[in-house]
């Protein structure tokens, strides 16, 4: 197994090469099954032989987890409740059911805007796991608005709730013609709470990118695993500090968002 590096294939194959007990960190956003239109993966797969797939995965992210390590997966609606189930079943201990809400969600025809995702947040052990929570920490009501002498000078912890603007195709963060592109801020929030630097962390879906880009600013040792050679060039560029190269090649991504706004 080697660090630092971006793997082109079929993730569960490729963390089936992987030894056990070897990562820190797994930060997980697998395609949702919902119609999108990825260079290569097929987003319309049967309920059965999602639910199979996503048992699969997930039990090799099991086998890869060192005993106090972590795990969140980002997922939609359709599929929440199963992964969660997949994830108690596996053998994971359940921390928190964590809703990204975002603005600039995608506008629907005839029903209420997608506005959100589900985070879901285990470990592998229930007592020992790494949890940052200096780091993390943020001005609470008590201090910022009550004045209360009883606030905690160093903050607290964050809701379960949080907001990030999604990444846009006009915004300056989107790199590449790739339709779901999640934003730095939240996977640092993640990184920060969950890892040292110097631990190792995986992303089996890499998309654009976003979780070792983090992951490498941070200081820690990363690994991705990407299915499509188009998508894992953006990642290779994108590491390489190459964004300019890459936003000079999203010329269909106009198409790409009106793909996203159709299949949702
Ligand atoms: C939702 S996107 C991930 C986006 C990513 N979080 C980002 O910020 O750019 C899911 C990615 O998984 C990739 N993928 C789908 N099936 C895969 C597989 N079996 N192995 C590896 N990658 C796969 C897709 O090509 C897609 O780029």
């Amino acid at each position: 197994m080697e660090t630092n590096k971006i793997y082109l294939g079929d993730c569960i194959e490729i963390m089936r090469t992987f030894p056990d007990k070897s990562v820190d960190l797994i930060f997980a956003d697998p395609p949702f099954n919902i119609g999108i239109k990825y260079d290569v993966h097929n987003d319309n797969m049967s309920y059965e032989d999602y639910y199979n797939w996503s048992e699969k995965w997930i039990k090799e992210t099991y086998r890869l987890l060192k005993n106090n390590g972590s795990i969140y997966i980002a997922i939609g609606d359709e599929f929440a409740a199963e992964i969660n189930i997949i994830l108690k079943r596996t053998g994971f201990y359940y921390r928190n059911w964590i809703i990204w809400y975002y603005t600039f969600g995608q506008n629907q025809r005839k029903k209420f805007n997608r506005s959100h995702t589900h985070i879901l947040y285990f470990t592998k052990n229930k007592e020992r796991f790494i949890f940052n929570d200096k780091i993390i920490r943020i001005p609470s009501a008590r201090q910022l608005i009550y004045k209360d002498k009883r606030a905690n000078p160093l903050g607290k912890i964050p809701d379960d709730v949080w907001q990030f603007s999604r990444v846009c195709g006009t915004f300056k963060e989107r790199i590449g013609k790739h339709p779901c592109q999640m934003p730095e801020d939240l996977l640092e929030l993640i990184i920060k709470t969950s890892s040292k630097e110097g631990n190792l962390v995986l992303d089996p879906f890499g998309g654009t990118g976003t979780t070792v880009a983090v992951a490498k600013r941070l200081k820690r040792k990363f690994i991705t695993i990407e299915i499509s050679s188009e998508y894992y060039n953006i990642i290779l560029s994108r590491l390489n500090g190459n964004i300019e190269d890459i936003k000079r090649n999203k010329k269909n991504d106009i198409e790409q968002q009106k793909n996203l706004f159709d299949c949702i």
